[in-house]
């Protein structure tokens, strides 16, 4: 069994954004499954279907993402691997192009976990990763919504998940032929964010978890509330105790999401035997999957 599902955020995406969400998702799963089909790594699937969806404007990671309260685009990632267990993340970081590879990178050549900042930039350069200028991160589209959240009095984090307003973060989990589950997320926060602010999305355990011997996560959604549940590894641990049914965990770990925090998210989930699942409780969540027990891609938004 190989199993591969994709997210690219959970919100109020209006009907006019649908298409343009549909097909990132449908892209980025199509690139993951043609590795992990050919017998290539989840890590690689993981990491260059979210290359993609950081390439791709229509999602908040890499170009596209929001701007921050100064003008500037901090972006966060991590990556998990469930048999080596080994992760690497990034937190609050400028001018990298992709940052699911930067986090990897961290995870294969660091002895460290999370690099913030500078110290992570500095790492990624003394290891070739693509530096860029915000400018080739910003969007018109994010530059004008900046503009008019600068000119409100107040602007709260929790309002922009309650409204129409354009996010979300991107992730994927893939289980290959090996047996091994890795897990990813990448995102550029939200919008008109205070400078340093870091979300659910860098955080092992928060908005990503991988053990190949239970299943995978990778979240979306308001990161204070998500980091206040630990989302990731809570949806594990419940198909840890639940005989490992993945639809029953996401439901689950959504709800007591929404319970315990008053939070608002999604998230996408594989179990050990590659069975997919999504839970979320916004109007809707951009995700595809595929499994090879399927003959064609699931695509929803
Ligand atoms: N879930 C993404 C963030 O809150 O930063």
């Amino acid at each position: 069994m190989i199993s591969f599902i994709v997210h690219g955020g959970a919100w109020d995406i209006p009907d006019d954004l649908v298409e343009a969400h549909r097909n990132g998702v449908r892209k980025a799963l199509a690139i993951g499954w043609k590795i992990l089909s050919e017998g290539g790594s989840a890590v690689d699937a993981v990491e260059k279907a979210v290359n993609y969806m950081e390439d791709d404007p229509t999602f908040d990671a890499g170009r596209g993402s929001f701007v921050n309260a100064v003008g500037e685009i901090e972006l966060d990632a991590s990556i998990m691997n469930g048999t080596t267990f080994r992760a690497g993340a990034i937190a609050a970081v400028q001018n990298i192009r992709y940052p699911i590879s930067l986090a990897r990178i961290i995870m294969d050549k660091s002895e460290h976990i999370l690099l913030a900042g500078m110290g992570a930039v500095r790492f990624g350069r003394e290891h070739g990763i693509l530096q860029c200028k915000n400018d080739e991160l910003l969007v018109g589209r994010e530059l004008e919504r900046w503009r008019q959240l600068q000119s409100k009095q107040k602007f709260s984090t929790k309002d922009a998940f309650r409204k129409k307003t354009p996010h979300d973060t991107v992730g994927a989990v893939a289980l290959d032929k090996n047996g091994v589950v890795v897990s990813g997320t990448s995102t550029g926060g939200t919008p008109n964010k205070y400078p340093g602010r870091v979300g659910d999305s860098p955080l092992i355990g928060c908005g990503t978890y991988a053990d190949s011997s239970i299943g995978g996560a990778s979240c979306t959604g308001w990161g204070e509330a998500i980091i206040k549940v630990v989302l990731a590894k809570t949806v594990i641990d419940m198909l840890e105790h639940n005989g490992g049914d993945a639809v029953i965990g996401a439901q689950q770990s959504i709800q007591r999401l929404e319970k315990k925090a008053e939070g608002f998210g999604g998230v996408i989930v594989l179990n050990n035997k590659g069975i997919p699942a999504i839970a979320y409780n916004t109007p809707r969540m951009a995700r595809a999957y595929r499994t090879s027990e399927m003959n064609s891609d699931d695509v929803e938004v």
